[in-house]
């Protein structure tokens, strides 16, 4: 199985109401050309090994979100049945591109056929849900617009490709704890000109209708409309956290990006490249000032998790 990270074209967060877990999202989700490669055999036991670049990074036991997608896909067939996963890591770790919720698609897909559930595509999408925010997404792939905690997706219309460059860190962003800091901005809100100045301001239910000029650059083709329609209000408090994160989009912006964002909760910098032969002069500025632990370059949208072999 195959399945994309994805960058939030934007993404507007509303207020955490009172003993809510999750925020209001409006969100435009794109897959990207960045892969988590999952390889599902058939086993007595339930386990996962890790490889890639950031594997050391990543846990294989039970919180593993592959491990639990398992879980999850036994519990609601009532199978025993086991499995051995491999995954291959190509999407950054804790990077806020949805790596985790990849593998967690990928596995429910590879299990689904492994053990021939005969579950619908909406109970998969159902309990892709139950894994994660942005696992459904990563199922689905495309470009599409997120609502509720991220997981109410209505596909979006987006013509031709876009060309990425990412500025990835070792140092990866609790989401958690970047939302708790947007909270935190927020309730400065008592002192409007300290919450302004620090990134932050009374948050508001967001308003699909916000996006409609980003819309219009997908439909269009049109990168750089999109560039200037990318927006993140998860940025500030991102920044907050990790104020390094100033010099990659400054050296993005120098070296003539349409659009430079943090990519969901970060701390992965997405910039948005004229062409292919431009996102890798933003590749190459971003390793020469030495402002990213790794750097890749992708287009998108790409389709969701797939299978790309099978024995
Ligand atoms: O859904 P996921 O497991 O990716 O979310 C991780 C954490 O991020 C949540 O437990 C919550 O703290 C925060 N979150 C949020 N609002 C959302 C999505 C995530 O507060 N819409």
């Amino acid at each position: 199985m195959r399945a994309p990270g994805k960058v939030n074209l934007s993404l507007r967060v509303g207020p955490l109401g009172p003993g809510e877990q999750y925020h209001q999202l409006t969100t435009v989700f794109q897959a990207v050309s960045v892969y988590e490669e999952v390889v599902a055999r058939s086993s007595d036991e339930r386990t996962v090994t890790v490889s890639g670049p950031q594997a050391a990074l990543v846990p294989t036991d039970a919180t593993n979100l592959a491990l639990r997608a398992v879980e999850a896909l036994a519990a609601a067939t009532g199978t025993d049945e086991g499995v051995a996963l491999h995954v291959d890591k190509g999407v950054p770790v804790a990077g806020g591109m949805a790596g985790g919720s990849a593998d967690a698609a990928a596995t429910l897909l590879a299990c689904d056929a492994l053990w021939r559930t005969g579950l619908s595509r909406a109970e998969l999408l159902e309990l892709a849900a139950t894994l994660g925010s942005d696992v459904p997404f990563v199922l689905q792939g495309h470009t599409a617009m997120g609502q509720g905690r991220g997981e109410l997706l209505t596909p979006a219309l987006s013509r031709g490709e876009f060309h990425w460059a990412f500025a990835v860190r070792d140092t990866g962003l609790s989401t958690p704890a970047v939302y708790r800091e947007f909270d935190r901005l927020h309730a400065l809100a008592d002192d409007p000109r300290e919450a302004l100045r620090r990134g932050g301001g009374v948050a508001v239910p967001p308003d699909p209708d916000d996006d409609v000029r980003l819309m219009q650059a997908l439909r269009a083709g049109d990168p750089h409309a999109l560039g200037a329609a990318l927006h993140n209000d998860l940025q500030a408090a991102a920044l907050e956290l990790e104020p390094g994160l100033a010099e990659p989009l400054a050296v993005a912006q120098d070296a003539g990006a349409l659009g430079v964002v943090v990519s969901g909760s970060g701390p992965t910098v997405a910039a948005l490249a004229r062409n292919r032969q431009h996102a890798l002069v933003l590749a190459a500025a971003f390793t020469a000032s030495g402002v990213a632990d790794r750097v890749l370059t992708a287009t998108g949208p790409v389709p969701g998790a797939r299978i790309v072999a099978e024995d």
